[in-house]
């Protein structure tokens, strides 16, 4: 079967009404999310707490996509094993966490589970050149991590352009986090990414009442991308 470089819409439950997050994560599944996006904190590698490894092995049985957990946090490898028991589908690490990130890949894919590595905006692509043969996903970050609802920065589209060229037809997921929305989806499609985070532009306006709204806001993200996949084509 060939690689799924299909678009994905990936909701951030960080966005998610915090005392609700069963609901929330089945009615953005019921609404059309393909992944469902865990965003985890330390308040050290970034200036915000979120989840540990209990939270989200509460989330997981209410997940039926894909739980993707974000890793903002340093050092990494000390909570590699506690959030991939907690049912990570996908750990992702983020580059700036630390001195040996091929040893973190290692570890995660020890564990059994899909793994990437994270770039903030500041980081330039070039530096995970001896990597890609380890990840299944590169996630490029269009915002300084630690906070939903930001302002895109529009470097990371190039930037995105220079990691799909790096990946060539390696079996690699491009991921944009940040400000994804659909005014910014479609030159990110062009550029060669893939699956697409999105916290404020899913959440904004619905809750568990009214999840129909999450599922027009994803509904147009999706539609946005699809459009700039079909005019690049
Ligand atoms: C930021 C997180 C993002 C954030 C996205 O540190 O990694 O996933 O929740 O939120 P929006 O889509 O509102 O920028
Ligand atoms: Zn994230």
């Amino acid at each position: 079967m060939s690689f799924d470089r299909s678009i994905k819409i990936a909701p951030s439950i960080l966005s998610a009404d915090f005392a609700n997050f069963g609901a929330e994560i089945r009615a953005i599944e019921d609404q059309g999310a393909d992944w469902v996006h865990i965003d985890v904190m330390d308040g050290h590698f970034v200036p915000n707490l979120t989840f540990g490894p209990p939270a989200v092995k509460a989330f997981r049985p209410h997940v039926k996509t894909f739980m993707d957990v974000h890793l903002m946090i340093a050092p990494v490898d000390p909570y590699i094993e506690a959030y991939a028991e907690a049912g990570a589908d996908m750990i992702v690490a983020h580059w700036e966490a630390g001195p040996h990130p091929h040893r973190t890949l290692q570890a995660i894919k020890a564990q059994g589970v899909k793994c990437g590595i994270s770039l903030n905006p500041g980081t330039p692509a070039n530096v995970i050149s001896e990597l890609l043969d380890l990840v299944d996903m590169v996630l490029v970050m269009s915002v300084n991590p630690g906070f939903g609802g930001q302002k895109f920065i529009p470097t990371s589209i190039n930037k995105v352009r220079q990691v799909r060229e790096m990946i060539g037809d390696r079996e690699i997921h491009i991921q944009v986090d940040g400000g994804v929305d659909p005014t910014t989806v479609g030159p990110l499609v062009e550029a060669g990414a893939d699956c697409f985070v999105a916290g404020s532009a899913v959440f904004k306006g619905g809750s568990v009442d009214k999840p129909e709204v999450y599922g027009q806001n994803i509904a147009a993200i999706r539609a946005a991308a699809e459009g700039a996949l079909k005019a690049a084509q």
